[in-house]
Formats: C-alpha cells, structure tokens, sequence
C-alpha cells in the first residue's frame, strides 16, 4: 500500500554535486517528494538521529561524518515506499552495491555511502518526526 519513508542525501553527496542526481532518480523511479529540506546537523542532532547506533565502535565517526556539512532530509511517498527506497540505495557497503544503485553510483565507503533510509514503520516514524513537524508533513 502506499507508504512514506525517510530519506537522507548525505554530506558526501551533497559536497560532491550529486543532489540533483539522486532527486532526479528518486522522481524517475516513481516515488513523490512530500517534503524536503537542506540542513546542516549539529552534533548533537546528529547523535539523536542515529541514537540507535551509539554503542557501535563506528558512532563517533558517523556522527563526525554526518555534521561535516550539509545534508538532504527527504519524505519520499510510493507503494511500499520503505523497501522499494532501500532497494534503491542498495546494500550499506557500496562495495557489495548491486550496479545502477545510489549507493554504487555516489558512495565511496561503508561510511561515505551517499544516502540514508528507514529501515522500517517505527523508524521511519521516529526520523521522520525528528526532521519535520507535522505542518510540513501534510
Ligand atoms: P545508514 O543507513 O545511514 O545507517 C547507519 C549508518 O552507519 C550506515 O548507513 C552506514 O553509513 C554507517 N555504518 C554502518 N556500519 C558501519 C561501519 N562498520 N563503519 C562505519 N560506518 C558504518
């Protein structure tokens, strides 16, 4: 059924001249664009958005990496919009990327991997409130 997701272009992509690409790919592949904003994070934003993450060994870096300039937060709208956006990306490593994803076009490393998704209902209900309030949500 139709679903919404949360997106993230990352500082990679964004400092690298790809957010053009990337919307322009998320349009072709038939998802509608509910709401975006370019926003740079401070740390302590960045640390909430991935709270989930802060007893990996990898957190500081990550955090570090998505505060280093701005980035691209999205609601992204499809029919089963949270896998079909996870597909698109393709796998976290770009390295192990299938050819013609995000992730393989515009990421450089596990870390460095262009661009963010839900992972699921509850998550993407998290982030996407924790980026737009209800307003810019309709
Ligand atoms: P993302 O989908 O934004 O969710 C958490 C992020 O942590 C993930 O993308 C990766 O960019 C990052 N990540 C996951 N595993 C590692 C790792 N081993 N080292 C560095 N970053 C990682």
């Amino acid at each position: 059924s139709l679903q919404r997701t949360f997106a993230v272009i990352k500082p990679d992509a964004v400092a690298d001249g790809n957010t053009g690409n990337i919307l322009a790919e998320i349009e072709a592949n038939g998802f509608k664009i509910v709401a975006m904003k370019k926003m740079q994070l401070t740390q302590a934003q960045a640390e909430g958005f991935y709270h989930v993450h802060k007893e990996r060994p990898f957190f500081g870096e990550l955090v570090t990496f998505m505060t280093e300039g701005p980035i691209v937060a999205l609601i992204l709208e499809k029919e089963d919009a949270i896998p079909a956006w996870r597909k698109l990306m393709g796998a976290t490593n770009p390295e192990q990327a299938e050819e013609g994803t995000l992730r393989k076009k515009y990421g450089a490393s596990i870390e460095r991997n262009a661009t963010h998704g839900s992972d699921a209902e509850e998550t993407a209900a998290f982030e996407t409130r924790y980026f737009f309030n209800a307003m810019e949500t309709v």
